[in-house]
């Protein structure tokens, strides 16, 4: 449901960005600001800092920054709607619900009794596991699980019955065509009865981050049934999207969020495998390949994701693309290369915990991973292996958002390839004709030209002292010369809530630019870092507007000049240096 702008608005103007940032990190005053260890990279001394004035974090290591929402989304993993609301509920602001249509409310129902009947179901699987030692014995002595693993996770038994959990739902008086939606039971096209779909089967039950059970994988018992499909998973339901849905993301997200690493596998005994070799960090996306939805959530949550997939030719494809979708999300990303023929789960088993966590330590950037196996497999290629080394790599390089990282990528690409970097550049750089037509029809809607110094400090001083700096900008038509759209834009904003009395501070300024989509995002963060510096003094508002107001003339004198040099028209020509003689004439006198 969408949350009224006045409320978001509201939500923001009492949170107080000090006191949320400070709950997680601790801060201690320096100068104007606040300033402590960046909850978001791992640092020594502290150049993460929040500024209450200017109600924006900034981390000068790691350009982590934004409001105090972008704050909640990045430590909590949270989307935005679910940002604010959590503030509000914090600050005891009520986000109105009368706007939930009778539809809503019914379908909200709905899918909490859905999610109570599949919490229903897992503990009917949880205590006919306690109950059949075969199946216990199977989960400890073949799995190598302990009774505290098989209780976190909550695993249980699905027993070779065709009406065990069918009957458990008619019992309870719940409507069993709920189970039908679930996936749970299935119905005889014969004579219409109820069945259970997982029968004589190992149950995982697949908690989603608020704790509700969004539905299950059940493992094949061996000595039941040999044959059949190895895991059967709940079908796509209200509650079950198998696109977005992470195994163990409920059992790993304090810690990923806390390390701001994810270690990404396979197989649900893989996540669960990792977690009892004391590495909490693991999830795996279920009978499926990881999704773009997949590689947000864990955007959102971590900096850095391990991939630990199967060795064989599949994993390794799956892996290239799991990588490919992360970095795109500014996520880095590394591969730890098990032995063929295993996965993590086998892997412990034979080598143990502390090689596990070795491997994983010491796995290569996926860039090194991708370069030093292409290497090897066309090695003695000569140019052509050379080149297709050069072609595996290249989707994932251009992957990466973050223009810096992509350079440093490149470069060291190149080194491991023997490459010149520049002819490595060069041939990354795709021709426009390779260029997706969207690509070229979207003309510079973003403005990475820098910020002129001038413009942002002139940014800087309204949002320091708008009583001050706004007239005198009006006064000297001063608005007209600011060259940079974000500038511009931010200026508006202050104009209007100026104008109207509103409040206004630099995290709103960063806003409207951030919502006209004309900004670029390099130039956000180099106008957060900017208005995150501290300055060791003032500028002096008039001497700022005068040097702007140079810098333009200075700008259209230019433009005269290159004009006169092309021009061949002698009535234009005339023109053109009346008008540059008019420009140096006001030159001088100021
Ligand atoms: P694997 O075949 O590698 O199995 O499938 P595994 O996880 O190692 O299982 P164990 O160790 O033999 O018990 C990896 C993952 O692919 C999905 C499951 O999510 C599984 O964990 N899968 C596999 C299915 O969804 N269906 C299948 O039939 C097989
Ligand atoms: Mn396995």
């Amino acid at each position: 449901m969408r949350i009224p702008p006045q409320i978001i608005e509201e939500v923001r103007d009492r949170a107080d960005i000090e006191r949320v940032i400070g709950r997680s990190v601790r801060l201690q005053k320096q100068g104007s600001r606040l300033v402590g260890l960046c909850p978001f990279h791992k640092e020594k001394s502290p150049s993460f800092s929040v500024s209450r004035d200017k109600q924006l974090y900034y981390c000068f290591g790691c350009q982590a920054g934004g409001n105090v929402f972008d704050f909640v989304m990045a430590l909590e993993g949270l989307d935005f709607p679910d940002a604010v609301r959590s503030l509000a509920k914090e600050l005891g602001v009520t986000i109105p619900e009368e706007e939930e249509s009778q539809a809503d409310r019914d379908a909200r129902t709905k899918r909490e009794r859905l999610y109570q009947l599949n919490l229903y179901a897992a503990q009917v699987y949880e205590q006919a596991l306690a109950k059949t030692p075969e199946a216990e014995r199977y989960l400890k002595e073949s799995r190598g699980l302990t009774a505290e693993t098989i209780q976190r996770f909550r695993l249980g038994w699905a027993p070779p019955e065709w009406h065990f959990l069918t009957q458990a739902i008619e019992t309870k008086g719940v409507d069993p065509k709920l189970g039908l939606e679930l996936g749970l039971l299935g119905q005889s096209v014969k004579d219409g009865r109820l069945y259970d779909r997982l029968r004589g089967r190992v149950i995982f039950p697949i908690q989603i981050p608020g704790g509700q059970v969004a539905g299950f994988g059940a493992r094949r018992a061996d000595w039941v049934d040999p044959e059949g499909p190895k895991y059967l998973n709940s079908p796509e339901s209200p509650l079950y999207d198998k696109s977005s849905i992470l195994y163990g993301l409920f059992e790993a997200k304090d810690e990923i969020r806390k390390s701001r690493v994810a270690v990404l596998v396979e197989g649900y005994l893989d996540v669960i495998a990792l977690h009892q070799a004391g590495i909490p960090l693991a999830v795996a996306a279920c009978g499926t390949a990881l999704t773009p939805r997949h590689a947000g959530a864990l955007a959102r949550l971590s900096k850095e994701v391990v991939t630990l997939y199967d060795g064989d030719a599949a994993g390794q494809e799956a892996t290239r693309k799991a990588t490919e979708m992360l970095l795109k999300d500014g996520v880095q990303v590394r591969v730890g290369a098990l032995p063929q023929g295993e996965d993590p789960d086998t892997y412990v088993q034979k080598m143990g915990a502390e090689n596990l966590k070795k491997l994983i330590d010491e796995a290569p950037s996926a860039i090194d991973f991708f370069v030093a196996q292409a290497k090897s497999r066309f090695a003695g290629g000569g140019i052509a292996g050379t080149t297709k080394a050069v072609e595996v790599v290249k989707p994932m390089i251009l992957a990466i958002p973050d223009p810096l990282v992509r350079d440093v990528t490149i470069q060291a690409a190149a080194r491991a390839l023997g490459l010149e970097p520049r002819a490595m550049m060069r041939h990354l750089s795709t021709r426009p004709e390779d260029r997706p037509p969207e690509a070229a029809k979207k003309p510079a809607k973003t403005r990475t030209l820098a910020v002129p110094v001038v413009e942002k400090a002139i940014l800087r001083l309204v949002l320091e002292t708008p009583n001050d700096v706004l007239p005198l900008l009006e006064q000297r038509g001063a608005f007209a010369a600011v060259s940079h759209e974000a500038i511009r834009i931010g200026l508006d904003a202050a104009r209007s809530a100026h104008a109207s009395g509103a409040r206004f501070d630099a995290a709103k300024a960063l806003d409207h630019m951030v919502a006209s989509e004309k900004v670029a995002p390099e130039v956000l963060d180099e106008l957060r870092r900017a208005l995150m510096t501290e300055q060791p003094e003032r500028d002096d508002p008039k001497e700022l507007v005068t040097r702007l107001l140079k810098q333009q003339r200075d700008a259209k004198y230019a433009e005269i000049k290159r004009r006169l040099a092309e021009e061949s028209d002698p009535e234009a020509q005339v023109r053109l240096l009346a008008e540059s003689t008019a420009l140096l004439a006001q030159r001088i006198e100021d």
